[in-house]
């Protein structure tokens, strides 16, 4: 079977993270996230994949080639979005087949064969996977008749204007003829082009229910709750490094005995933990960071070669790879930091922030100057 994982998208809500990695290559708990889509595939009979790539290909062309996979996996490139549905054209290059399409920013548990067999028995030209949600307002929403026949799209309602908490959960069966109604140039929406003219023309799309996990990994809060799922078990995933004391421990980790850490985290390869330094639950600390000295981060996650120095402070915090927290400075709760920034102490604008909310600390593109300038992430995309 060959599944398209829509992989290019710019990611904007989780910038500054993303404005140097994609967000599918964005570690989830130490692992790159589309490793785990791919491995989720491979666990429900996917035997070759295709990237539908676009922003930041090379990115994920150099990811691919050191990256063992234990299926078929390739990709294609857009020149400029295609949007949702010129992707699936562009990467569905057999269309004798059915065809798994699936978002690249979806952790889910959601059951894929007993979704094909429902598409199979009731006799489907296109499943959507539906997930009813309590706030709808940020998504696509999907309407369907008492059968679950989809019968239109609404696309992110105001609050309190939802017509049904039932969304599109961005995982798709399509049988073979579906691709070839694509218009083979310009950019194409799924849910805004292709289903409501496949709809008109009578073909049978129909929604999918079921009771699984799913984020869509799509703010901040969204990545550190995943997190915090992986780590209580709400969704079943892999952690690298060994389980000691509810704590994931990676390879030549130094932990001081007078530093103190909570269960459930994970502590990558390498990391040094110093004297009187505390990780609390909900943490990941990636591959070589280094906590000095009293430094103390709580419900954050950490990317790889990181340093944080004495007495500074973290709590739902997301920093990018090889950032430098200063000593003393407490980063407001929900900062989100690019890679490669340096937060020095008693940096104005760090404490301007505190108490703000969600802020983003840096533009990643100026890495090792200092702090790039603080703003208020927006909810709006
Ligand atoms: P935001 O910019 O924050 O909305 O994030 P996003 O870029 O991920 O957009 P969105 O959540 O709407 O996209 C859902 C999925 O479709 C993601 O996996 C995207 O990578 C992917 N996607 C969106 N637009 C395109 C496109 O034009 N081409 C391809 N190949 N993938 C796309």
């Amino acid at each position: 079977m060959h599944a398209i994982i829509l992989a290019g998208g710019m990611g904007t809500r989780l910038r500054p993270l993303t404005n140097t990695i994609p967000k599918p290559l964005m570690p989830l708990a130490n692992m790159p996230f589309v490793d785990r889509v791919i491995r989720y595939l491979a666990g429900h009979g996917v035997e070759r994949v295709t990237l539908a790539l676009g922003y930041q290909a090379d990115c994920f062309k150099r990811h691919i080639a050191r990256t063992k996979y234990p299926i078929d996996v390739g990709y294609v490139v857009e020149d400029e979005p295609l949007g949702t549905g010129g992707a699936v054209r562009l990467a569905a290059r057999d269309r004798e087949e059915q065809v798994v399409v699936m978002n690249g920013d979806i952790l889910t548990d959601l059951d894929l064969a007993a979704m094909i067999a429902s598409h199979v028995q009731r006799g489907a030209d296109i499943s959507i996977s539906l997930k009813r949600v309590a706030d709808p307002s940020r998504y696509g929403l999907v309407l369907t008749g008492a059968d679950g026949t989809v019968l239109g799209f609404v696309e992110k309602p105001g609050s309190g204007e939802a017509a049904t908490d039932e969304i599109n959960a961005g995982i798709y069966f399509f049988e073979p003829w579906v691709v070839g109604e694509i218009p083979i140039s310009g950019s194409c929406s799924l849910e805004r082009e292709l289903f409501p003219t496949l709809i008109d023309r009578g073909a049978r799309v129909i929604g999918y229910r079921q009771n699984c996990y799913w984020n869509d990994l799509s703010t901040p809060d969204d990545y550190l709750l995943a997190h915090r799922d992986i780590l209580r078990r709400a969704i079943s995933a892999d952690v690298p490094g060994n389980k000691v004391n509810g704590t994931w421990i990676g390879e030549g980790v130094e932990i001081s005995p007078r530093a103190e850490v909570e269960a459930p985290a994970v502590i990558g390869d390498g990391c040094h933990i110093a004297a009187g330094a505390h990780v609390g639950r909900y943490s990941v600390l990636g591959r070589g960071t280094v906590l000095a000295r009293r430094a103390r981060v709580e419900r954050s996650v950490v990317w790889e070669r990181n340093r944080l120095e004495e007495d500074c402070r973290l709590s739902g915090a997301i920093l990018g790879d090889g950032c430098v927290v200063y000593p003393e400075v407490e980063l407001p709760e929900g900062a989100v930091c690019a890679s490669g920034t340096r937060i020095p102490a008693k940096s104005h604008s760090v404490r301007e922030a505190a108490g703000a909310g969600a802020v983003a600390i840096g533009d990643g593109r100026h890495s090792g100057t200092g702090v790039q300038g603080v703003r208020q992430l927006s909810s709006s995309r």
